[in-house]
């Protein structure tokens, strides 16, 4: 039996019950609609944008993200993501800029909300608690008040369903309601497969962690699956514990397929996944069929997965959601609880 199927086991190692969080997902989705509906956004309701920034790091930048990716070629204004210390030279009064920070504590995010703040830019600031709600509530900003109690990457729900909901409310998202719905509805059925619950020979999560055992993986999917590709990594990183990396389609068709020529002791050690949607065109298919062919007798693994629904955000977030679902079998492979923290905290107190 493996571990992934020994529940006493993988509950005492889950000592801040990422388990826990992940299947409250789908509830935590609602949630975030319902507490971003009760948020006071009067202020902002009249204003006309001509583009809007999230300021984020890390989990509290992946929600911004997917938005971006999501309405890729749908938004009619730039949706532009802001990770690190410099602030877009292009933030200014018409820029509407949701600062997000789960713990808002984050020090490059409260650096560009102070200058966008500055530079005139109207700021929805979303977060837990810290030094960011003290300050938008010092200077009478809107708010999205989070639940406090997870770890920031846990909190995705929220991260992503209040700025769905603040951006659809503020007429900035166009797609339906049922789109968003469906999202929820497709992470929903998913939970019902991919929970501890249900063994490794029928959970596709359990199966891939184990696949991708020992190996360091390599995410790969197309242009509306940059974020979900980058989140997988960096959840391989988080929960997981072990070092990812991750690209898109079709630019890495421009440099990664050279990679397949190197040594068999650089490719042995990599588990490549690839990522499949029905929005791929033809030419794209093509492409990923010669690239996989050039990659599969080189790595030492290499897997692929299929995004379920039917709406492009519902087929993203159930990458998303079994990717994380991935991630913390992966973390439980590696004798490791997958919501220590330790590691990123050090680097945050230099
Ligand atoms: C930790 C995590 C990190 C944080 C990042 C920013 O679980 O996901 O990537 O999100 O260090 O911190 P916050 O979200 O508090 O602004």
């Amino acid at each position: 039996m493996t571990s992934l199927d020994d529940l006493e086991y993988m509950r005492k190692l889950d000592k801040s019950n990422m388990l826990q969080f992940l299947r409250r997902f789908p509830e935590d989705c609602r949630r975030a609609v319902e507490i971003t509906k009760k948020a006071d956004l009067s202020d902002l309701a009249d204003l006309q944008f001509s583009s809007v920034v999230f300021v984020g790091m890390g989990g509290s930048a992946i929600g911004g993200q997917l938005i971006s990716d999501w309405l890729r070629d749908k938004a009619s204004i730039p949706m532009y993501v802001s990770k690190g210390y410099r602030v877009p030279g292009f933030i200014g009064s018409e820029t509407l800029v949701f600062a997000v920070s789960y713990s808002g504590n984050t020090e490059e995010t409260l650096l560009v909300f102070k200058e966008a703040r500055e530079r005139g830019a109207p700021v929805i600031c979303v977060t837990s608690g810290g030094r960011l709600l003290e300050l938008s509530q010092e200077g009478q900003l809107p708010y999205i008040l989070l639940p406090e109690g997870m770890k920031p990457r846990a909190a995705i729900p929220f991260q992503l369903f209040t700025l769905v909901t603040a951006l659809k409310s503020l007429g900035l998202i166009k797609d339906s309601w049922e789109e968003i719905d469906e999202s929820i509805r497709v992470v929903s059925t998913l939970r019902d497969e991919l929970v501890e619950e249900v063994t490794a020979n029928s959970n596709l999560a359990k199966r891939l962690a184990l696949e991708l055992r020992n190996k360091v993986p390599f995410i790969y999917g197309s242009e509306f699956f940059e974020g979900v590709a980058y989140r997988f990594g960096t959840q391989m990183n988080e929960n997981g514990k072990v070092p990812a990396s991750s690209g898109v389609f079709p630019e890495l068709f421009h440099n990664a397929p050279l990679g397949s020529e190197g040594p068999d002791e650089v490719l042995d050690p990599l588990g490549m996944l690839i990522i499949r949607d029905l929005e791929e065109t033809e030419q794209e298919t093509r492409k990923i069929e010669g690239f996989k062919a050039m990659f599969e007798d080189r790595v030492g693994k290499m897997v692929e997965v299929e995004s379920r629904g039917k709406g492009r955000l519902a087929r993203m977030l159930s990458v998303l959601y079994l990717g994380d679902y991935v991630s913390v079998y992966t973390g439980i492979l590696n004798g490791k609880d997958p919501s220590s923290m330790e590691a990123i905290d050090k680097l945050k107190s230099l």
